[in-house]
């Protein structure tokens, strides 16, 4: 018997899944789909994850581990400016963990969540599994992809407004919002008395001497703000599914609750290493950034040279070119880069209707791959 429930199958099927397939079977393509870093974890990391193999076998506390919970409330004062207790603090599997749990609860069925569109397809998915009414606010090219708090106002309805959801450094356009922007959304949220929740997954990863600002650090903001943070791309720890939410104490024992429910606690062994890793030298993190960086450079040198243009990207590991002069179809471009370019790059309508006529490569993956990843772009356009 097959009867799948009707909102699974209202889902979106993302072509994701379909273009990393062939990516993954036809050795000729050059990737640059994958959204997680490229790099081995920090040494250190490997030798925790031996060091703690023999403690792992049972659960651990729903909320998180308490001195996993202690190295959080450090690593938040220090590095976001954000006062919290352990109260305030739930540790999940990976950010996306938490994010579900924040929208189960704050979320009633038809309550609006505002959202950036394009924004990362894991975003909305969430809000639809819980018959959440997700509205958007289009993100501009010309304005390097920023959020406008303008936009954010016309689109809020006193009655059904319950969050607005933020992403910096932002997936897939690699735009970081300025303090000056963050201030306006926290003024809308204050007047509206609506909750952010901040996805901050990318926090370290920031270029050219860009600042990440949290939020939730703003004046008053710790009863608005639920920050989502994530172990996976600062310390290259995709698989070990771990990441944390820091909010108001109400919202964050309501979650715990339902963590119970959905996977009792995040992984042992990843609690464990998590701890150790908080306390690692940034060093680690900082030599991933740096060759980031350098292949960022490499990537939007080509993109120029190439005449596609693109919106400088300040954070994360991806670039977001415009591709309207040769296609307003993302979707078969990319289809058609990927079989005839042997180039895999997501379709910016993945990641929302105002991706279309965007690409998003990601450069998680090695520099020489990238040079003739770009030199295959070169060639095909010329076809094209
Ligand atoms: C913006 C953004 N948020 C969250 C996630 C998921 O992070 P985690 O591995 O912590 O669940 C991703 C993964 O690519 C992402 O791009």
């Amino acid at each position: 018997m097959v009867d799948i429930s009707e909102r699974e199958t209202e889902l979106p099927d993302a072509v994701i899944g379909k273009l990393l397939k062939i990516a993954v079977e036809d050795k000729t393509v050059i990737s640059l789909g994958p959204g997680e870093p490229d790099f081995q974890a920090p040494k250190p990391i490997i030798e925790f994850v031996k060091k703690y193999a023999d403690k792992c076998n049972h659960y651990s506390p729903p909320g998180g581990r308490a001195a996993l919970k202690e190295e959080i409330i450090k690593k938040l004062k220090r590095d976001n400016k954000i006062k919290a207790l352990p109260e305030n603090i739930i540790v999940t599997c990976g950010s996306q963990e938490a994010l579900l749990l924040a929208t189960a609860c704050t979320l009633d069925v038809s309550e609006q969540i505002i959202l950036p569109n394009p924004s990362f397809m894991g975003f909305l998915p969430t809000f639809e599994i819980f018959d959440a009414n997700p509205v958007f606010v289009p993100l501009e090219e010309e304005e390097g992809f920023e959020i406008n708090p303008d936009e954010v106002k016309k689109v809020i309805d006193k009655k059904k407004t319950k969050v607005l959801l933020i992403n910096s450094p932002a997936n897939p356009t690699g735009n970081v919002i300025s303090k000056k922007v963050l201030e306006e959304l926290a003024d809308i949220a204050r007047e509206h008395n609506i909750y952010i929740f901040s996805d901050e997954a990318y926090e370290k990863i920031v270029y050219d001497g860009k600042k990440h600002c949290s939020i939730g650090s703003l004046n008053g903001m710790e009863k608005y703000v639920v920050t989502l943070h994530s172990f996976s791309k600062t310390y290259a720890m995709c698989g070990f599914r771990l990441g944390y939410a820091v909010g108001p104490e109400e919202l964050i024992k309501a979650m715990t609750q339902t963590h119970i429910y959905s996977t009792i606690s995040a992984p042992t062994i990843s609690q464990l290493v998590g701890a150790e890793a908080l306390k690692l030298s940034p060093k680690y993190t900082d030599a991933m950034v740096k060759e980031y960086a350098r292949r960022r450079a490499l990537i939007l040198k080509r993109l120029g040279e190439i005449g596609l243009p693109v919106a400088k990207p300040y954070g994360a590991f991806y670039a977001f070119p415009n591709i309207k002069q040769y296609s307003n179809d993302s979707e078969k471009f990319a289809n058609d880069l990927l079989t005839k370019g042997k180039v895999a790059a997501l379709p910016g309508t993945e990641f929302g209707r105002e991706g279309q006529g965007y690409l998003r490569f990601s450069y998680a993956t090695n520099y020489h791959l990238i040079e003739q990843a770009m030199d295959r772009l070169e060639k095909f356009l010329k076809k094209y």
